[in-house]
């Protein structure tokens, strides 16, 4: 698959862009206001009592920020934060190389937790709990462990997946958040603020055509306005206003909603092949030679959000929102029976 511009993942070049649009400190950030309510409670008391803050565990969809708040709550407690992720951390060696490089306070940062391996997660139980580490030296007989003392760290672990946590790591961490998609306003704010960081003329309706349509994910609204002003400056004076917005973003093939061509064929794969389901993951992965993970961790939280897919015990469906956002006409009698209906 070639990247797409509603990628809810970081792509290759973007890395250094993207951290000069991140806000560093929570005066600078925008949206999840739930979620910063009760860090900065958090922060605050870990500050005034000198210590480390507890153990925190973020999960949500991806390109909400979940790095981002790392390096937020790091400026904010005045530490460095050590950025790594589950698949990197192959071995218990390399868990004991970062963990005995950290000093007191510091943040380690765990994308993807949930892809520990198992023996790497029983190193962390320790770590996490009385900052030890238990190592086993030599082999055979001669064998035997050691425990050695860590700095009391900080570990931010992130996930798109909670449910795939095993419970003794989720138990180990004091606080989770659960990161939201974010609303128009905060969206509005978030292309307001990235298009003052780039020097990007933009005015108010050109700013609500690219929030309304990064599909509540500020990582796709900074990709859009790059692509929309890249459009502003060929094709226009280099302003952002609706018009060159609304052309830009047709040239991209965003919709209103903020589907991509990629998200209407999971759709129109659901409801020409499938009849609209129920159809199982695999059974879509296949038909559409995606990965069943790419589908459910990409795809489908933003679809779900509309309400255009739902999860059924019997398999993904696509909902008459859907079909009516496709133009695709819904018969009521096309669908399956619901269960109860199907004992008589
Ligand atoms: N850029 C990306 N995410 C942001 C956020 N939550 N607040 C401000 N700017 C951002």
């Amino acid at each position: 698959m070639p990247e797409r511009i509603l990628s809810s993942e970081l792509q290759s070049e973007e890395a250094s862009i993207e951290q000069n649009l991140r806000p560093r400190n929570l005066s600078e950030y925008i949206g999840q206001r739930r979620v910063i309510e009760n860090l900065q409670v958090a922060l605050e008391a870990a500050q005034g009592r000198g210590e480390p803050l507890d153990h925190v565990l973020l999960y949500g969809p991806p390109g909400l920020g979940k790095t981002t708040l790392a390096h937020v709550i790091a400026a904010e407690m005045g530490v460095n934060v050590k950025i790594t992720s589950g698949p990197v951390i192959e071995r218990p060696g390399d868990l004991a190389a970062i963990l005995t490089n950290l000093r007191q306070g510091d943040i380690l940062f765990v994308d993807e937790v949930h892809r520990l391996s198992r023996t790497v997660e029983e190193i962390l139980y320790p770590a996490m709990e009385d900052f030890c580490l238990d190592l086993m030296i030599g082999k055979g007989p001669a064998a035997r462990s050691i425990r050695l003392n860590l700095p009391h760290f900080t570990l931010i672990g992130a996930t798109t997946r909670i449910a795939l946590l095993t419970s003794p790591l989720r138990e180990r961490f004091g606080v989770m958040y659960r990161l939201d998609f974010y609303d128009v306003e905060a969206m509005q704010a978030i292309v307001q603020r990235s298009a003052s960081i780039l020097g990007v003329p933009i005015d108010e309706e050109g700013t609500y055509e690219i929030a309304s349509r990064a599909r509540g994910t500020p990582r796709v609204a900074n990709r859009l306005l790059k692509r929309v002003r890249d459009y502003a400056e060929v094709r226009g004076e280099g302003v952002i206003d609706q018009e060159t917005a609304r052309a830009a973003l047709e040239m991209l093939e965003v919709d209103e909603l903020g589907l991509d061509v990629s998200d209407r064929r999971v759709l129109q794969t659901m409801i020409d092949k499938f009849d609209g389901g129920p159809v199982g993951l695999e059974t879509m992965a296949a038909a559409l030679s995606e990965d069943a993970d790419t589908i459910m961790d990409v795809y489908e939280p933003y679809l779900i959000q509309l309400g255009f897919v739902e999860r059924t015990p019997r398999g993904r469906m696509a909902t008459r929102r859907a079909y009516e956002h496709l133009g695709v006409p819904y018969s009521e009698s096309d669908q399956p029976p619901s269960k109860q209906e199907s004992l008589f």
